[in-house]
């Protein structure tokens, strides 16, 4: 079943998104090269609790990190590490969870560490594409396989494939709901869509083949053939004309 939020819960999905859009803005200027994935994640931390959240990744199903922090072939879930360095030319997403007043925030954002090819930086630009050209089919009254459809027609229009493993998800009072959202689809097909729905569209993009297999860590994902993956994530609210992303700005 698929919740729909008060108005009440819509405020405090509102100030989770908020926190979460936060942690960005102060951890996306560090990405540079020489810092660790371990660094990058507990400033991502640092960031939630002093806005009085809980940093909800943390130890989530076992989950050993703070945030997910995924390198170049790690699609998801990569493990934050004291000697993982990074590099000129890496591309690093930051998957960010907060809860807030018992409410969610999920984003994700990838980027270009230092100097950083032109391949790379078309990977990260097409799946943010991915992510608006998919919610620009939102509003009360479609149907989900729309937005599917065209994240999926936008990877793969453009050469890249989208993973199949991992999905989108409603999110609310969970971090996981009701709907559950791949990033392959047919239009018109799929739940119907109605206002104060909340939902995390993530489009997980692959440069290569969509294969993947799990490293010994038991979580990060990787492709299997090696090539570099980009990930971008917002959580949004379905509203009667359209929707509102809850995590793009901190000053609401
Ligand atoms: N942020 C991820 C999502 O979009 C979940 C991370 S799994 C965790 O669903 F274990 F790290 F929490
Ligand atoms: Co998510």
């Amino acid at each position: 079943m698929i919740n729909i939020k008060s108005p009440r819960e819509i405020e405090l999905m509102r100030k989770a998104g908020a926190l979460t859009a936060k942690v960005f803005e102060v951890v996306g200027p560090l990405v540079q090269p020489g810092v660790t994935t371990k660094f990058l994640a507990q400033k991502a931390k640092e960031v939630i609790v002093n806005g009085g959240g809980i940093c909800v990744e943390e130890g989530y199903g076992g989950f050993p990190g703070e945030i997910c922090v995924s390198v170049n072939e790690c699609i998801v879930h990569g493990v934050p590490s004291e000697t993982k360095v990074l590099k000129d030319g890496d591309v690093v997403s930051l998957d960010v969870v907060s809860l807030l007043n018992g409410y969610m925030g999920d984003a994700c954002r990838t980027y270009a560490v230092g100097i950083c090819g032109e391949d790379k930086l078309r990977l990260i630009k097409v799946t943010e594409e991915c992510f608006w050209n998919g919610v620009s089919h939102i509003k009360e009254g479609v149907h989900l396989g729309d937005v599917q459809e065209a994240i999926q027609k936008t990877a793969e229009s453009n050469g890249y494939s989208v993973v199949r493993e991992y999905t989108g998800h409603g999110i609310g009072h969970e971090m996981h709901e009701d709907p559950y959202i791949p990033n392959y689809g047919k239009a018109g097909t799929g739940p119907i869509l109605r206002a104060g729905m909340t939902l995390a569209i993530e489009p997980m993009v692959m440069s290569g083949k969509p294969a993947i297999r799990i490293l010994r860590d038991g979580w990060s994902a990787v492709a299997k053939d090696g090539k570099p993956n980009a990930h971008y994530e917002n959580t949004i609210l379905v509203t009667k004309d359209g929707y509102e992303v809850l995590t793009l700005h901190s000053d609401i």
